[in-house]
């Protein structure tokens, strides 16, 4: 394979492919938080994150999610349709916590009466400021349409995560997701993992994401690799 790094991201490249509608998508093993203010080089974590996500994305696939998942080249590495990205960070609450918490001054662990949605606008320059819906079909990020799509697809994996990580004994608190545009479709890219996503014991509330790292409460490493067991225990 002729491959071309098209784009470096905090936890993952991406590299062109021979065929012009895939790219490669490599997990590093580097972890970064409060917009790459920290970084650290973590053996393993990239290997980590593509087996939870690879669970993750197949789980989803099955019931009918589109994403653009075509298949695991090695334990770091996925073969993935080329899209056109939404420059959207699509986060989805559960319960209260993270930023949310911080904003209002409210404690943790509250669920909300429902699941909230949220949009950021992708640019590390401006430190992936909060958009609105009409900001965004006002600058032509996305139609109405599109984001009310968004929403529904963001809410329906909301229902398959919770009951997936329910039977593993974890609270799916929080997550953020991207989607992108092909053939006239909007799926799901990029990844599903702890990085991205905030996981509690459902009986001790202790985390089991990457909230371990930024608050300096646990090896990431071993943290994750108890999410990759408990999913694949469940199988
Ligand atoms: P927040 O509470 O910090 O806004 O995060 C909400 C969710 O989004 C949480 O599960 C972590 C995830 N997230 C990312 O994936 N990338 C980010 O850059 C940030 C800030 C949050
Ligand atoms: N994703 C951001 C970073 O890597 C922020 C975070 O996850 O805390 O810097």
């Amino acid at each position: 394979m002729s491959e071309q790094l098209i784009y470096s991201g905090k936890a993952k490249d991406v590299f062109s492919t021979d065929n012009d509608s895939e790219l490669l998508m490599v997990y590093k093993d580097q972890a970064t938080a409060f917009n790459g203010e920290r970084k650290e080089h973590i053996p393993g974590k990239g290997q980590l994150n593509c087996k939870i996500s690879s669970y993750i994305f197949d789980y989803l696939i099955k019931n009918g999610i589109k994403t653009h998942l075509v298949k695991n080249l090695s334990d770091h590495e996925q073969l993935v349709l080329k899209t056109e990205l939404i420059p959207v960070e699509v986060v989805l609450r559960n319960k209260i916590a993270g930023s949310f918490a911080k904003k209002f001054a409210l404690e943790e662990g509250k669920n909300l009466p429902e699941p909230i949605i949220e949009f950021y606008y992708k640019s590390d320059a401006l430190d992936d400021p909060f958009i609105n819906d009409n900001q965004i079909t006002s600058l032509e990020i996305a139609t109405e349409d599109e984001l009310n799509y968004i929403k529904d697809q963001t809410r329906k994996i909301n229902q398959l995560l919770i009951k997936l990580f329910a039977q593993d004994s974890l609270d799916l608190v929080d997550f953020k997701l991207e989607f992108g545009r092909v053939n006239g479709e909007i799926i799901l890219i990029d990844e599903f993992s702890p990085d991205n996503c905030r996981l509690w014991d459902h009986n001790t509330h202790t985390s089991l994401d990457k909230d371990v790292f930024r608050k300096n409460q646990a090896d990431l490493v071993e943290t994750y690799q108890k999410v990759l067991n408990r999913l694949e225990g469940a199988k």
